[in-house]
């Protein structure tokens, strides 16, 4: 059975879930739902980043202590991806015993390679990015990311020769294309390692500084910077669930994240595995950022987008379509509720709910349900129809792949498309009204009800309530839910009951 390993980025908890970590959590879940349903073993770990400045401060904003609050905090982040029904397979806090003793183990091995020195620092440190920038990465004198001046702070601390791996890492790259991708980060990521002046990494910080961290296990004045400790929980994750779990999905992880955070992951990641004599991840699969109405989400503007509040008003299903059908992976996205009406409407109501609808009426007002025999031999109006859901199972597969999600989509809505095109042009209503044409009615929603069949298998990774809910009109047997190859004509025996139509997607109106 081959194996796939997905992993989000541990989210801070000095937030609280949003559009953005949705999305990451959605694509995921689309992906591992997608791997599972064709029989891959598939791990999906995600969980919290919970150490750090910034987590202390929000803490003691919070009135309570780190622990306390992180506890609290995480347990909501955990709770909003069960609501959103991400179908994760473990949730790892960095505040967990095995993941401390682990990052532990981890500092030992690299610091016996040699590749730790204690030296004095001066540099411009950014709490928000919980790292110190050189001064050509600013912008404007300020944090690119969170547009604030860093702090000048000199101190002793514990530096991770980082530079050492610069050009085994840029080899890596070099050899293997698919490493990172898209491809633009890949080279934002090279430009990175043919800067001379990458440095090492400071992966320390002085207990009177930050206490609410990983005890280095060399020096215990010190704790470990967050980023060390956060990247390893990808290894940690799994060790805990036993070391032939780490044997098995280490070597096929891909690392799905923002392109926020392209530098931990495509240059201090890679170099501590290489110094730790770990093999890499598989692939670092990069995505881009969403805007709101063509701003930046914020809570100081108010525009923050809840996935739980959009539950809610379109269910979970419709949101998942948007934020898949709307963005390219890799590229950034905007957040439009014009977009929103306009897709849900288009596609959702009019498109797919159409077709079920249209089907299903006609199958219960014709047949009480009960399916009738294809034609024989195949009409070139049915044969063309079997061609169009075929070329979307193989476009599917295919995108998926390159995880062009959006593209996978768009495949299975020309589909469904097609198939309200043959309703119109086979125009089944018509034909009833003539007693002797009712052979060619069945035949007509049998071949509709595989259309619709097929339609709800490949949407299940993406759409798993509505699929779900589709096949289960369709009374197709749960064990058959993910055998998309099953051959047209025969899924439904003659005689089959299906049930009456439901409406999927009740039609959004502007106001939302
Ligand atoms: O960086 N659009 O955590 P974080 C798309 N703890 N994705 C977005 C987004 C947006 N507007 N905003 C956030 C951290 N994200 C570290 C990670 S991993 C070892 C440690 C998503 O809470 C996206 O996946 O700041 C981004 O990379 C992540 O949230 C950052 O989450
Ligand atoms: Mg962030």
């Amino acid at each position: 059975m081959p194996q796939t390993y997905f992993t989000t980025p541990i989210y801070y908890v000095n937030g609280d879930p949003h559009l953005g970590s949705a999305y990451t959590m959605i694509i995921t879940d689309t992906l591992a739902r997608y791997y599972r349903a064709r029989g891959w073993e598939t791990f999906y770990l995600t969980g919290t980043d919970e150490h750090g400045n910034k987590v202390a401060e929000a803490a003691a904003q919070a009135g309570v202590s780190p622990k306390e609050f992180t506890d609290r905090v995480s347990a909501s982040f955990r709770a909003a991806w069960d609501v959103c029904d991400i179908t994760y397979d473990h949730f790892i806090r960095t505040t967990d015993p095995y993941h401390i003793q682990y990052v532990q183990e981890f500092l030992t091995k690299v610091y016996e390679a040699g590749d730790i020195e204690f030296r004095s620092y001066g540099g411009l440190y950014c709490v928000g990015c919980e790292r110190f920038y050189t001064p050509k990465e600013l912008r404007d004198g300020k944090c690119p990311d969170h547009l604030t001046e860093p702090k000048y702070i000199e101190e002793e601390n514990y530096f991770f020769l980082m530079s050492k791996y610069q050009e085994r890492l840029l080899k890596h790259i070099e050899a293997n294309p698919d490493f990172i991708r898209p491809e633009g980060f890949k080279n934002e990521v090279i430009g990175m390692l043919r800067d001379e002046n990458l440095g090492d990494l400071c992966i320390s910080r002085p207990k009177s500084r930050l206490t609410w961290g990983i005890e280095l296990p060399f020096d215990q004045r010190y704790v470990t910077y967050v980023w060390f400790d956060a990247l390893i929980n990808y290894i940690s994750g799994l060790k805990y669930k036993g070391e032939d779990v780490y044997e098995k999905f280490w070597p096929v992880a891909q690392h799905i994240i923002g392109k926020d955070i392209l530098k931990p992951h495509g240059v201090f990641w890679p170099t501590m595995l290489m110094s730790a004599g770990l093999p890499l991840y598989k692939h670092l699969n990069v995505h881009g950022f969403w805007t709101v109405e063509g701003q930046k989400m914020s809570k100081s503007l108010g525009n923050v987008i809840s996935p739980l509040e959009m539950k809610e008003k379109i269910g979970l299903d419709a949101f998942r379509y948007f934020l898949l059908r709307e963005s390219v992976f890799g590229q950034d996205a905007d957040f439009r509720q014009e977009n929103l009406i306009n897709r849900y409407n288009g596609d959702l109501a009019n498109n797919l709910g159409n077709l079920v609808s249209r089907t299903l009426s006609m199958q219960d007002r014709y047949f009480k349900g009960v399916v009738q025999p294809l034609s024989s031999p195949i009409p070139n109006i049915d044969a063309h129809l079997r061609v169009s859901v075929a070329r979307a199972i193989s476009e599917v597969e295919e995108h998926v792949g390159n995880l062009a999600l959006n593209r996978a989509l768009e495949s299975v809505f020309r589909a469904t498309n097609e198939a309200n095109k043959y309703i119109t042009e086979t125009a089944p209503f018509t034909l009833a009204k003539d007693q002797a044409q009712m052979p060619r009615v069945g035949a007509v929603l049998h071949n509709l009800l595989e259309a619709l069949r097929i339609t709800a298998q490949l949407l299940l990774p993406f759409l798993p309530e509505t699929s779900s809910k589709l096949l289960t009109l369709l009374n197709l047997p749960k064990e058959q839910w993910n055998n998309y190859g099953l051959p047209w004509g025969q899924a439904f025996a003659v005689g089959h009951q299906v049930q009456k139509s439901q409406a999927l997607f009740p039609r959004l109106s502007a106001e939302g």
